[in-house]
């Protein structure tokens, strides 16, 4: 499973990138606008941080307007995966980069039928939103299933790039499902690195090991 950073934050995606295991990152509009800074700096430094897939959103609501912004955008590194959203005419440029070999990503997906038309136009990858569908009451993770089982059943390549991710059970259970990635807040990726019985058996190990008097070298 791969985990991309969902964040406009380059100072987190460097530190991230620094462990080796991030392999992507995604932003939104809205990320841009929380980081303050001018939308295509952040991502040409974004995209030179990490050689992972870097979803950069198109905020035309044309087809036309996103091929515009398209080309924009793809100037910026040769890992730019251009994100759309859900809409007809977001389809329709999806099918048109994709057929020129641009990495595409759909996203604001909410329904397993608009994951199978973004499979059908050809996305490399779809973002089905499962905290969003969460927070109004209904199952995100069953989505993330129903999507599995339909990508498998037709043997389409779009990868499930699961987001709205906010929790560590989020990435555990679309894991056991099999998606394909998780784009995640920094703090979710650290999360799952924590555990108090490691923090516990550490302290106790390294009590006992200051006890030796020994070093290693
Ligand atoms: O990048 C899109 C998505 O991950 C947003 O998450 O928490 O704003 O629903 P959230």
């Amino acid at each position: 499973m791969k985990f991309f950073a969902d964040t406009a934050d380059t100072a987190d995606i460097a530190s991230l990138a620094a462990t080796g295991l991030l392999d992507g990152v995604t932003t939104n509009p809205s990320l841009i606008a929380k980081s303050g800074r001018n939308f295509l700096d952040v991502i040409r430094e974004i995209a030179a941080l990490t050689p992972g897939p870097v979803s950069a959103e198109v905020v035309a609501t044309d087809t036309t307007g996103m091929l515009r912004e398209a080309e924009v955008l793809k100037k910026l590194g040769s890992n730019i995966c251009i994100k759309l959203p859900l809409t007809l005419a977001g389809l329709t440029a999806c099918k048109a980069l994709s057929d020129e070999g641009t990495m595409t990503n759909v996203t604001l997906c909410f329904s397993a039928n608009q994951a199978l038309l973004a499979a059908k136009a050809g996305a490399s990858f779809v973002s089905p939103f499962v905290g969003r569908l969460d927070d109004i009451g209904q199952e995100g993770m069953q989505l993330i299933a129903d999507i599995r089982t339909i990508y498998d059943n037709y043997a389409f390549d779009t990868e499930i790039l699961v987001a709205s991710v906010r929790t560590p059970t989020h990435v555990l259970e679309a894991a056991k499902i099999g998606a394909d990635v998780a784009t995640m807040p920094p703090s979710v990726i650290r999360a799952l690195a924590h555990h108090p019985l490691t923090d516990k058996g550490l302290a106790a190990f390294l009590d006992d090991w200051a006890k030796t008097g020994q070093t290693i070298a």
